[in-house]
């Protein structure tokens, strides 16, 4: 599945789309170069869930929590982590099933049982994202 971003705007509707159709404690891996926009993508969805307080990059904290009117919002930077002690070092399990939604960045999709791997690719003038399932739980999301 892919989709074209023009705009900080188009984000914003893919994560309200992602919304509606992600089921409730999913686990999306953002995959993507510096600056692709991954966090930009978490801030879009903590607002889809209505979130309206500042959500920032996790990247020395590592683990952000954002109390959504929907429920837990868990945002993940694992760029400084060693991915082969993998996040659930840091307790994410706990989050499994607290979570309503789990959003890491600089994640490997392998380390996770089953979750939406989300690729986005800066291009000239617009961001290419593709969006990978792993495992049956996200292979028939009407996105
Ligand atoms: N869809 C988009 N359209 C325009 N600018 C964007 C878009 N997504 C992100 N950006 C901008 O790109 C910059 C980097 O985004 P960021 O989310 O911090 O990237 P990352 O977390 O992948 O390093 C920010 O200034 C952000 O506003
Ligand atoms: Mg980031």
């Amino acid at each position: 599945m892919e989709y074209t971003l023009t705009s900080l705007e188009d984000t914003s509707h893919f994560a309200k789309r992602l919304i509606e159709v992600l089921p409730r404690g999913a686990i999306i891996v953002l995959r993507g170069p510096l600056g692709a926009g991954k966090t930009t993508l978490v801030q879009a969805l903590a607002a889809a869930l209505g979130f309206s307080g500042r959500v920032t990059s996790p990247t020395y904290t590592l683990i952000h929590e954002y109390p959504t009117p929907s429920g837990l919002l868990v945002h993940v930077d694992a760029y400084r982590l060693d991915q082969s002690d993998t996040l659930f070092n840091l307790g994410l399990a706990d989050y499994l099933d607290e979570a309503y939604l789990i959003a890491v960045e600089w994640g490997q999709p392998e380390l996770f049982e089953t979750c939406l791997e989300i690729q986005i690719t800066p291009k000239e003038g617009f961001r290419e994202v593709c969006i990978t399932p792993h495992g049956a739980l996200y292979a028939n999301l009407p996105l």
